[in-house]
């Protein structure tokens, strides 16, 4: 049964992506630093070979399908698939291998005639509404024995770059989120995550939890970057409280950044779990 929830939703995150593909890309993705760090663990964990045929799901700027590439040499394929047509152009322009292609679907609607020898998903589970729906999508494309690794963000204070700021706005602005949104942090602790991969029917599920670090620097840059980076239809509420709002917003988010902060600057710990498992 289609979800009309479920479509509009998908309707808000292609918008979302197309807007702020640009601003993702040369923040986060094109830097391997903070939670960026995972992006080498995650191919690592695939134990990827040369010749090997790869998808990379939701590949967005290209951040994963890069350095599989390096991996796989010029006798592999890999198809990096996103439903951001921004994304994907950002990707095109970076990665101008023969040997690498893109795709425009939706990860939870896609067709493949060939299988592939391991399929990643960094930083995208979370984002599909019907998340068992693409991973039912990803088992069928993957070759029997074949390789599934992917990376999400631990949940709430484990990334308190994410919760000090979510937290305090939805107490002021409680549809901030709209509804209908899936919960961002429900693949976020080791057993939800296993839970959700076994019930797909993989095995040998493997999980790594890594503890990065990142500095957005001051207060200030923390909550100017924040705001700067934001798509516009969050950003126009923020925008909407009144001066004594804003100001009790950003005292309470500033409250919760202290016990990150040392000489004015804040450092966040930021979790990372990063997961392989067969298709066996
Ligand atoms: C946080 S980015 C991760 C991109 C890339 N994997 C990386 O590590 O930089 C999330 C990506 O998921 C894509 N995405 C969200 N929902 C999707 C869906 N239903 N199907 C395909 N891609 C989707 C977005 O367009 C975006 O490019």
């Amino acid at each position: 049964m289609v979800n009309s929830t479920h479509i509009e939703y998908k309707k808000r995150m292609i918008n979302t992506w197309n807007e702020i593909a640009p601003r993702y890309h040369k923040r986060w993705s094109d830097k391997n630093t903070g939670p960026f760090q995972s992006t080498q663990k995650l191919v690592s964990m695939a134990k990827i070979h040369r010749g090997n045929i790869v998808l990379d799901i939701a590949c967005g700027t290209g951040a994963v399908t890069r350095q599989i590439l390096a991996k796989i040499g010029k006798s592999g394929h890999v198809i990096g698939l996103d439903s951001s047509q921004a994304a994907l152009a950002i990707a095109k322009k970076s990665i101008k291998e023969r040997n690498a292609d893109f795709a425009i679907f939706d990860a939870e609607n896609f067709v493949f005639s060939q299988k592939f020898d391991v399929i990643t998903c960094q930083y995208a589970l979370f984002f599909f509404p019907n998340a068992s729906k693409a991973l039912y999508n990803i088992k069928k494309v993957l070759k029997k024995n074949g390789t599934l690794v992917l990376a999400v963000h631990g949940a709430g204070d484990a990334v308190p770059y994410f919760s000090s700021i979510l937290d305090s706005v939805q107490k002021f602005i409680p549809d901030y989120i709209p509804s209908g949104a899936p919960d961002l942090d429900r693949f976020g602790t080791r057993e939800n995550l296993k839970k959700a991969i076994i019930q797909a029917g993989f095995s040998k599920v493997l999980i790594q939890e890594h503890k990065f670090w990142y500095s957005p620097g001051t207060f200030s840059k923390y909550w100017s970057d924040y705001h700067k980076y934001l798509a516009k239809p969050l950003r126009e509420k923020l925008d909407k409280l009144d001066q004594k709002q804003k100001a009790e917003l950003r005292k309470t988010i500033l409250e919760k950044t202290k016990p990150y902060t040392k000489n004015g600057i804040i450092k966040f710990p930021w979790k990372v779990l990063v997961l392989s498992a067969k298709n066996s």
